[in-house]
């Protein structure tokens, strides 16, 4: 694992780095293969690193959180997903999809009450946007939530909600004036026990077996006026700016799928004979552990200028939504060629399950799909470059 010169590490984050190294190490790598089989969600070592901070990086201390900078998240993140890949994504979710929202967008009295105890670890925070008939184009949601004095009624029907069988607060974007179309989406907070909101069927899923991903079906859910965060219309936005944060997260957690796999197949081809060598020292295997290594420097940069610009944005205000979807696209697709390349060098025992290895494989694709498919990525960064819309 490089320290890039580009941008040395400091003290501060180098510690933080080990420490969360050395918890996933310890707590989460001896438990992610049984976790994986069984899809149990993994309750206790989710409060262990709400316990370390883990779960509200850079929320300020006063709502519960570490108080630290993105390059922590994505440091932290990037450990976490090395060991497993499922805790990597609730924790994702619980820092910029859920967190990150509400610090940026949230009343004073929202923050204290519905980031507190999920930056701290004590509750699970979930977001919810897409729908059956409505992933890549966001904009097409059906979902209603009409105004009734200081209510406002949800009816419709989400799907593929990270932590959705156990959130205990979700951020919900749903039409308040479908006439206006993407300008008519609104977003609230929803406390998980409010009446009328109901946990659909847990996903069998191919990876990230232990995140609990399911759909979440409104009726008649009776949500406080007081609940709506931002402006009415404002859905849309909020849902992209915080998307924009949520895929630095997805790029750290591919990295690290990419570095177990990468580290995995290194050895195993420093040590593995064939033909009276080291399988490392044919070309074949050779080149294939130089353009992982290459791909995964390169996988980090991207991410690390993500997070860097992320960053100098709390102050200057601009969007990193290129940055963003530019890490996330390469380095989910390195997660990909990565752990392709490792189970391929393992050879038999690549495709076994006594080996962490084809866990990562599994776990890599949900990288290409979920915050934003590949192709939604390429029409987001591309659009920056030629102006379009
Ligand atoms: N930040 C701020 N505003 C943004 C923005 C951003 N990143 N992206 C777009 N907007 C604004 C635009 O400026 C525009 O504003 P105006 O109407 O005021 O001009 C408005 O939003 C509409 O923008 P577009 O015309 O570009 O919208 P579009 O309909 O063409 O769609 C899209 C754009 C990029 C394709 C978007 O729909 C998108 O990102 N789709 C993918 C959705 C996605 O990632 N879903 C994953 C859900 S979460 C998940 O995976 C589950 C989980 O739990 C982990």
């Amino acid at each position: 694992m490089s320290d890039l010169a580009i941008y040395p590490l400091s003290e501060e984050h180098k510690m933080l780095r080990d420490a969360a190294r050395d918890f996933a190490k310890k707590e989460i790598a001896p438990i992610a293969a049984a976790f994986d089989e069984s899809g149990e969600f993994p309750h206790q070592t989710i409060k262990k690193m709400g316990e370390m901070g883990f779960m509200g990086i850079e929320v300020p201390e006063e709502y519960g959180g570490a108080g630290m900078d993105t390059l922590s998240y994505v440091l932290a993140l990037e450990e976490i997903s090395a060991a497993d890949a499922s805790h990597g994504v609730i924790m994702s979710v619980n820092n910029s999809l859920y967190c990150y929202g509400l610090l940026k967008f949230g009343t004073e009295a929202q923050k204290k009450k519905f980031i507190t105890p999920v930056a701290s670890g004590k509750a699970i925070g979930a977001y919810s946007l897409t729908e059956p008939m409505s992933g890549s184009d966001a904009g097409t949601m059906k979902s209603r939530a009409v105004r009734d004095g200081d209510f406002y009624v949800l009816n419709g029907r989400k799907s593929w909600v990270t932590s959705g069988p156990v959130a205990d607060y979700i951020v919900v974007f749903m039409m308040t004036d479908p006439e206006k179309k993407h300008k008519g989406i609104s977003a609230f907070l929803v406390e998980g026990n409010t009446p009328g909101l109901v946990r659909g069927k847990k996903e069998p899923k191919l990876g990230i077996r232990a995140s609990a991903t399911s759909e979440l079906i409104f009726e008649d859910c009776r949500v406080p006026a007081e609940n709506l965060l931002g402006a009415e219309g404002e859905g849309f936005k909020i849902a992209m700016t915080v998307l924009d944060a949520g895929r630095i997260g997805i790029a750290a957690q591919a990295l690290g799928i990419a570095r177990a796999a990468y580290e995995a197949a290194r050895e195993y081809a420093a040590q593995r004979q064939a033909f009276g060598q080291p399988i490392g020292a044919f070309q074949g295997t050779g080149f294939k552990i130089a353009d992982m290594k290459t791909r995964i420097e390169a996988a980090r940069l991207l991410t690390y200028n993500a997070a860097l610009k992320k960053e100098r944005a709390k102050q200057t205000g601009e969007r990193f939504t290129q940055e963003a979807a530019m890490a996330k696209l390469f380095a989910s697709e390195t997660a990909m060629y990565v752990t392709h390349a490792a189970v391929q060098i393992h050879g038999g025992m690549g495709y076994s399950k006594e080996l962490p290895v084809e866990r990562y494989f599994r776990d890599a694709k949900i990288t290409e799909i979920y915050e934003g498919t590949s192709e939604i990525q390429r029409l987001v960064i591309s659009r920056a470059e030629l102006g379009f819309k």
